[in-house]
């Protein structure tokens, strides 16, 4: 049976330099509107379940005043606020007057889809509001359960139970959810606790501390929420506070996956790859990368590389719109001049929000698009004078981009990856773009288990 509901959407404004049918769920209706005042406050508009604003033109009415209007002519409907410009762009401002979610385009498209598809699936099962999405990597085969999983099917638009709370699931069923495009599955609320509690325990089992369920909405909150905390115009001591905690709840999350064995960690960074492309899980997969590599090539203080990770591209979101939208493939030579301005804009909004930072980690940043055969930018440094924390950074970007997955590519495993770029770089150190020694390194330290220069017990297997 196929879903008869449709998802009315309504947009008030226009532009044109974003795509908004590219983020929409299938199903979706919109209808674009001019925004009227006088037919706004008599309440005289076009249902929909959705409804999207942009910045209206006529800058006399104000934010909330525009909230205050929308919420009386759609009093049940989510109400989202899109941005265009990093000056619009404060997020806990717009929020607290009145809308109910707010997104920086292009930079949280990603963001905005998977709200919009969330919306458009609660639209058409209600009942889903009962439960949460967990994810699959969580479950572990033939454990008895003591929560009931139910996977979402959109063709019949239905519920569908695939574990039953007092019985184990079973190995086939985990592998089919594994193999699908089952990245999560639903329980109850009501037994959300019993999956917290078994997930501990499973944990505790294997000698972990932290579900992959937990670290990833951990790391998404974080890295998103600092981020928009860096737009907050007036620098309260609030706003660097608050920055520096986030900073730290940040370290305090990687440090403590960083306490699994290796193998244990590259199964996790396994699973993570499943996940498309959006800006901030790229600056928080960084993050996470060029801590474990850090690591692994016995850095001191690698909690200092992660922070240089999940801040690297931040500057990106201070460049103009033209170029925001453009493949750096595709962008004309004016263009990627200001693109390769990116790494010093990030050092720019950092320091403008006073967020204090090491030496070290700002150097990590500035330098992460330099290259070793100084064919990198900005200033075109040779492998000599670029500094180990940014060759890492470097190295935990391509990563990134080699296990993530786009449209029209193939992702690649871990050790894929690693080879692809020791290959790449490997051939002539005329032209090596990345550190080949940090990448044999990493190789033989993460894939073959063998040991860092400060570790001496605890031989680790290969978990590929
Ligand atoms: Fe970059
Ligand atoms: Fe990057």
């Amino acid at each position: 049976m196929q879903s008869p509901s449709v998802f009315n959407i309504v947009v008030f404004g226009t532009q044109s330099e974003f795509d908004l049918t590219k983020v929409l769920p299938e199903g979706s209706v919109i209808q674009n509107v001019n925004y009227d005042i006088d037919k706004l406050a008599e309440g005289e508009v076009p249902p929909g379940e959705l409804v999207i604003c942009f910045p209206p033109s006529d800058k006399s009415i104000s934010m909330l005043e525009l909230a205050q209007l929308l919420r009386m002519g759609y009093p049940s409907s989510l109400i989202f606020y899109l941005v265009l410009r990093r000056e619009d762009f404060e997020k806990k401002r717009i929020i607290k007057n009145g809308f109910d979610n707010a997104f920086l385009l292009p930079w949280e498209s990603s963001e905005l889809q998977q709200s919009l598809g969330e919306a458009a699936l609660y639209s058409r099962l209600p009942e889903l509001k009962d439960y949460a999405p967990v994810k699959v990597l969580d479950l572990v085969a033939e454990k008895v359960l003591d929560f009931g999983t139910k996977v979402y099917l959109p063709v019949n638009n239905k519920l569908v139970t695939i574990g039953r709370s007092g019985e184990p699931l079973s190995g086939d069923k985990l592998r089919m959810l594994n193999e699908g495009s089952y990245g999560t599955v639903f329980v109850h609320k009501s037994e959300l606790s019993n999956f917290h509690d078994y997930t501990k325990k499973v944990l505790s089992e294997m000698g972990q501390i932290q579900s992959e369920t937990e670290r990833q909405e951990k790391m998404r909150v974080a890295v998103r929420e600092l981020v928009s905390d860096l737009f907050v115009d007036d620098v309260q001591e609030n706003t660097f506070g608050k920055s520096k905690a986030i900073v730290e709840e940040l370290s305090k999350t990687v440090s403590a996956m960083m306490k699994e064995q290796y193998p244990v960690i590259m199964k996790k960074m396994e699973s993570l790859l499943n996940e498309e492309y959006s800006f901030y899980r790229h600056l928080s997969n960084v993050s996470t990368y060029a801590m474990i590599f850090s690591m692994a090539m016995g850095l001191e203080k690698p909690q200092e590389v992660a922070v240089a990770g999940v801040l690297h591209d931040v500057g990106k979101t201070a460049l103009p719109l033209e170029v925001a939208n453009t493949e750096e493939s595709q962008m004309s030579p004016h263009a990627l001049e200001a693109y390769h301005k990116h790494p010093q804009l990030t050092i720019d909004v950092i320091k403008m929000k006073r967020v204090p930072l090491h030496e070290r980690i700002t150097k990590a940043i500035l330098q992460h698009h330099e290259r070793c055969d100084g064919s990198g930018y900005p200033a075109g440094l040779n492998g000599s004078r670029i500094c180990v924390e940014a060759k890492i950074l470097a190295i935990a970007d391509e990563f990134d981009y080699l296990t993530t997955l786009k449209p029209g590519q193939t992702k690649m495993t871990p050790k894929d990856a690693l080879d692809h770029m020791i290959k790449e770089n490997g051939a002539n150190p005329v032209v090596m773009k990345l550190d080949v020694n940090i990448l044999v390194t990493l190789r033989e330290v993460l894939i073959e288990g063998k040991l860092t220069k400060k570790e001496d017990k605890n031989a680790k297997q290969s978990p590929f």
